[in-house]
């Protein structure tokens, strides 16, 4: 059965209560939507300090919980991080790195992402990776170059690898869409997919790519532009930031992935 992930990453959007709230109508809407021969896995991404809550929420409806964010080692003086063990406890198979907003503002780069990867592979967290050019890269004709950059560091070129059942995401988010309602077209966004793709077969197994890798789209995915970016054969899933605050529009988005 395919499987296609659809993952809600809430930023620093909304309060602890307000996660909770959000979680709990997912988890009572979420059971309606028809199942199909897609497997769907919804992994919802709050804020750090409503994971518990959400995980607790989330359990029973079969939703998968991530984090936004991680550090690199397991226990140690540094101060307001968060370690992989910590994930655990909360309940978290899922973690994001590397997102464009971290790497802007927080200044986390390739080596970091690197790390991060290994750290949450080591503990067996699935570690969603987000790769994108800037709108000036991509002016300047560096969109691939970008790509091939980042996804070959967060993947030390095949050094950090997937194991039993581990996944490996890989959220193309071009930066310059994200959150401005424009996506890229699904040519585009498949254009790039391929290419991660073919990275992919380069550092793993063939069994590997199949089983444990996956490449999903994100920036400015909603109701009205999902199913065109699903066409693509490609295109694996979403990463969707604003159309996943709204549980209604959420769940329309989980009948779409399975269609
Ligand atoms: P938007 O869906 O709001 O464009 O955000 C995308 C994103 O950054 C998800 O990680």
């Amino acid at each position: 059965m395919p499987t296609r992930y659809l993952i809600a990453n809430w930023k620093m959007q909304l309060t602890d209560s307000e996660s909770l709230k959000l979680t709990e109508q997912i988890s009572r809407l979420l059971p309606a939507v028809p199942t199909t021969d897609i497997r769907v896995e919804t992994v919802l991404c709050p804020t750090q300090t409503a994971l518990d809550v959400v995980s607790g929420a989330a359990r029973d409806a079969g939703i998968s919980v991530g984090a936004q964010n991680v550090f690199w080692e397991d226990k140690g003086a540094y101060t307001g991080e968060i370690s992989p063990l910590n994930l655990k406890d909360l309940g978290c198979d899922y973690c994001i790195v590397g997102h464009s907003e971290r790497r802007t503002f927080l200044n986390e780069s390739d080596e970091m992402v690197q790390r991060k990867v290994a750290a949450l592979l080591r503990h067996n967290i699935n570690p969603i990776i987000c790769v994108g050019e800037t709108r000036a890269e991509r002016e300047a004709g560096k969109r691939d170059a970008v790509i091939i950059k980042q996804v070959q560091a967060a993947l030390a070129e095949g050094g950090s690898r997937p194991t039993g059942n581990q996944h490996i995401i890989i959220a193309y988010e071009p930066v310059w869409v994200i959150g401005t309602g424009q996506a890229v077209s699904p040519t585009d966004a498949a254009a790039v997919h391929h290419i991660i793709r073919d990275m992919l077969r380069e550092m793993y197994s063939v069994d590997e790519v199949e089983k444990n890798c996956f490449v999903i789209y994100g920036g400015s995915v909603n109701v009205t532009n999902l199913s065109a970016f699903l066409q693509e054969d490609v295109i694996e899933g979403a990463l969707v930031g604003g159309a996943s605050l709204q549980a209604d529009e959420f769940i329309r988005l989980a009948e779409l992935m399975s269609t």
